[in-house]
């Protein structure tokens, strides 16, 4: 079943429901090898900006939702966000993620189409001649308004369908938030040109291998450039928080199943970027290495200001902020070279995926 062309639901399933660990390193190792024969072996780092936590949305499971009283909010500067972009040059990451709470609102829309200019303007020069690559995590927002921040720069956007399971995903959110208006905005955002990322959460309460399944070929039939997906973290301040205790026993087998689907993405989906995701970093000690060695090809070291790192938690335990300083930065190099890997230093590192479905648009279709 490993080292398909094409892969049917029951495929994928089956290789979802491994438990033997014999079973996983195969797949693990076919994994690094797709990774390996389409991508090559280098991992980009993109630096994370978590720029503002003022949220709209109120999602059930996450800790920055609307009605969670208790956060602190704020709105970093556009001085802190030039300055945590400069350190994002200044290390070699070649691209940067600016990621907030969501805000339709025209004065933060204008804030972000001001700090892409500055951003840009800023770090253009040297081994980066046309600025930091930059990548957002804003959010849903009119096409319009896609297409206004595409044109301050920004190229690459992130919006995770959450679930592509529409009874789920309408469990974890109120009902003004719906699964249509999401699935409209990423197609709004392929068509205005951003190269696109979508991701969803694992082990969630209710979730079925199934849906795990039908998610990644959610992922092939949007034809996505890039994939970040993570565990389901329990936030103590939200309504989910009642399935704690399920959750928790159920931690081991999340961590597994996370990486299974980083792997089965990579089967699936070959060239796009997969990311490891802090909250896999948070489940587990090395845990971004391991996402790495089921063939994730991306990592976002967080930059955001200690100041305000602590009040972005949208779950708990995640890894607090920046800054390690060049120790920590050289510690962190060290271990992904010790996979075996090379750091795509001073690159913007995009997706082959989307270079390829630029030059062959119907190459997907072979698949049907
Ligand atoms: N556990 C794991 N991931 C979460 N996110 C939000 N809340 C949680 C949580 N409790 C993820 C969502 C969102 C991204 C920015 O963070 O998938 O898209």
């Amino acid at each position: 079943m490993l080292g398909r062309d094409c892969y049917a639901k029951e495929d994928i399933v089956s290789l979802l429901e491994a438990t033997d660990p014999v079973d996983i390193e195969a797949i693990r190792r076919q994994a690094e090898a797709v990774l390996l024969e389409n991508c090559g072996g280098d991992v980009f780092l993109r630096g994370l900006v978590e720029f503002s936590n003022i949220c709209a949305c109120d999602c059930l499971y996450c800790g920055i939702r609307k009605s969670n009283q208790a956060v602190r909010r704020y709105l970093l500067s556009q001085e802190e966000i030039v300055q945590a972009a400069i350190q994002c040059a200044q290390r070699g990451y070649g691209s940067y993620v600016l990621q907030s709470g969501e805000r339709q609102d025209e004065p933060f829309i204008q804030f972000v189409e001001q700090a892409i200019r500055a951003v840009k303007r800023q770090t253009t020069g040297g081994h980066l001649p046309q600025g930091l690559g930059i990548t957002l995590s804003i959010g849903e927002q009119s096409r319009e308004t896609y297409e206004r921040l595409f044109a301050a720069g920004a190229h690459r956007y992130l919006l995770r369908i959450e679930t592509s399971s529409p009874s789920l995903f309408r469990a974890l959110h109120p009902p003004a938030q719906g699964f249509e208006e999401r699935l409209a905005c990423l197609r709004a955002l392929r068509e205005t040109g951003f190269q696109v990322g979508s991701g969803v959460m694992i082990g969630l309460p209710g979730q079925t291998i199934e849906d795990l399944a039908d998610d990644l070929l959610f992922f092939r039939d949007l034809d996505v450039d890039m994939i970040g997906m993570g565990p389901y973290i329990v936030h103590r301040q939200t309504p989910m928080a009642r399935h704690r205790e399920t959750v928790a026993a159920q931690r081991p087998r999340i961590l597994t199943q996370a990486l299974l689907m980083i792997a089965v993405a990579r089967l699936v989906l070959r060239d796009v970027n997969i990311v490891a995701t802090t909250a896999l970093e948070a489940m587990a000690p090395q845990g971004q290495e391991l996402g790495l060695s089921f063939g994730a090809n991306v990592i976002m070291p967080p930059l955001t200001p200690a100041s305000a790192s602590n009040d972005y938690t949208l779950y708990e335990g995640k890894p607090l902020a920046a800054d390690g300083g060049d120790q920590l930065e050289q510690a962190r190099q060290a271990r992904i070279r010790s996979l075996g890997r090379e750091i795509g230093l001073n690159r913007w590192g995009d997706p082959l995926h989307y270079f390829r479905r630029k030059a062959q648009p119907a190459a997907r279709a072979s698949c049907d």
